[in-house]
């Protein structure tokens, strides 16, 4: 179960030969490592972090594990302050740093107190934190008032659940205010047809790509659902089976699994704009972030018990579509991960023409993190 036979067959140009004796999730954080990515406490680090965690827990590799926790020891001051981090600027993203805090904490015995420390700054951050009138949490601060991103769901809110767990398990209101982020983002975006959800939407619905009934973004973007999908299965494995807000968080995971399966291409990846009638449409392209973050949320989902065993090959057939058109295999022998697009953000117009237009990056974190976490699952299987 290592290198695909895909891959094997086909004569990858250039670089070096696929190292069929290396685990992917392990080779791709080791190739990171030797890149000398940022370490601070900015999401994408984290997302790279979270896969090389991913990785070395798939196999049990203790130097790239304490590599892992050194690398967010190091964001943090001894007092718990977080460096570089005003708790006054309210950005969803800057919450992201509190999963791999509470992570550290917890499996190195409850000991760091900075870790706790830095959390409850975090989360007094968010009992704080502007909202729009239905009581979403806005995604920026001031700059996207009154909007949910699907993106900002992933940066805040496995924190808030995991910290819930861990602090206050008995805090209904806690539970119930999680479960609304989802519920709100759900009743806004969510095509019942397509079984997909729009970028986002903006509860004022002055946003210019606001749909005036219902605020929507007009356009699926790959990523934004593809972090989507990812932490509805990441809250899943933390909500309280006994609260009403389970079964609903997990309706929305399973019936997007299932607008995920009929979206994907025959290629085996996942159009960067996925509504009708774009994808294959000029200008759009299969993208590697989203593809590799609707590889892990069915790979977890089937491990974890949450989806049925349909969707293993629908993400194994992604897998092998990532070894074979993003990894690129460098002379050194480390890998490098391909087509990634660097943004989507609703700063922009929301249009088709907008989303193609990104530039795609090579090495960008946000996939090639992402693509650790799936590969680690794969390992798994
Ligand atoms: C291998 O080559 C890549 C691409 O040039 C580079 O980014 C990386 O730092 C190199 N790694 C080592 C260990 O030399
Ligand atoms: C663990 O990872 C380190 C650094 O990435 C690597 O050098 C080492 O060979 C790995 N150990 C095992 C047992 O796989
Ligand atoms: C925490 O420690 C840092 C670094 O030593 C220092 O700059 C900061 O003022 C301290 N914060 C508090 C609240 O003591
Ligand atoms: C319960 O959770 C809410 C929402 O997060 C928070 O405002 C409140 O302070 C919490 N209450 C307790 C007793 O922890
Ligand atoms: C919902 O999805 C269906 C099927 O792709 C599509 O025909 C319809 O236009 C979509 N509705 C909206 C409001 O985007
Ligand atoms: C293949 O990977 C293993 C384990 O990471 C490493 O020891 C070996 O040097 C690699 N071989 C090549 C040809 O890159
Ligand atoms: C939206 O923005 C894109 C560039 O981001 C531009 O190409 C397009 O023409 C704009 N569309 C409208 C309707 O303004």
């Amino acid at each position: 179960m290592r290198v695909s036979s895909i891959l094997l067959a086909s004569a990858t140009a250039a670089a070096a030969a696929p190292n069929a004796t290396s685990f992917y999730s392990t080779w791709m954080a080791d190739s990171f490592l030797s890149k000398k990515h940022p370490i601070d406490n900015h999401y994408v680090s984290n997302v790279i972090n979270e896969g090389i965690r991913q990785a070395a827990l798939a196999h049990n590799n203790k130097t790239l594990l304490s590599w892992a926790s050194n690398a967010i020891s190091s964001v943090v001051d001894a007092n718990g302050t977080i460096k570089n981090w005003d708790p006054y600027y309210y950005s969803l993203d800057d919450q992201r740093l509190g999963v791999n805090l509470l992570y550290f904490w917890d499996a190195e015995g409850r000991k760091e107190e900075k870790y706790e420390t830095a959390a409850h700054s975090l989360k007094a951050q968010l009992d704080r934190f502007p909202r729009n009138a239905e009581g979403g949490f806005w995604h920026r601060s001031p700059t996207y008032p009154n909007q949910m991103w699907l993106d900002g769901i992933f940066m805040a809110d496995q924190f808030y659940a995991q910290y819930t767990a861990y602090f206050e398990p008995d805090n209904t209101t806690a539970w119930n205010d999680i479960v609304l982020q989802f519920d709100l983002i759900e009743k806004h975006t969510r095509n019942k047809t397509s079984n997909l959800l729009a970028h986002g939407y903006d509860s004022s619905k002055v946003a210019v790509w606001a749909d005036p009934v219902t605020g929507s973004a007009p356009h699926v973007w790959d990523r934004a659902v593809g972090w989507y999908f990812m932490v509805l299965v990441e809250v899943l494995q933390i909500y309280p089976k006994e609260l009403p807000g389970y079964n609903r968080l997990l309706g929305y995971f399973t019936s997007l699994a299932v607008g995920l399966k009929a979206a994907q291409d025959e290629s085996g990846g996942w159009w960067l704009v996925m509504d009708e009638p774009y994808p294959g449409a000029k200008g759009n392209y299969i993208e590697s972030s989203g593809t590799a973050m609707f590889t892990y949320g069915f790979l977890k989902g089937v491990r974890t018990g949450l989806l049925d065993k349909q969707y293993k090959d629908p993400a194994v057939k992604a897998y092998d579509l990532m070894l074979e058109k993003f990894i690129k295999y460098e002379k050194n022998g480390t890998l490098s991960w391909e087509g990634t697009v660097t943004v989507g953000s609703l700063n922009s117009n929301g249009s088709y023409e907008y989303y193609i237009g990104v530039p795609l990056a090579e090495n960008d974190g946000k996939g090639a993190g992402t693509f650790m976490m799936a590969a680690a699952e794969y390992d798994l299987l």
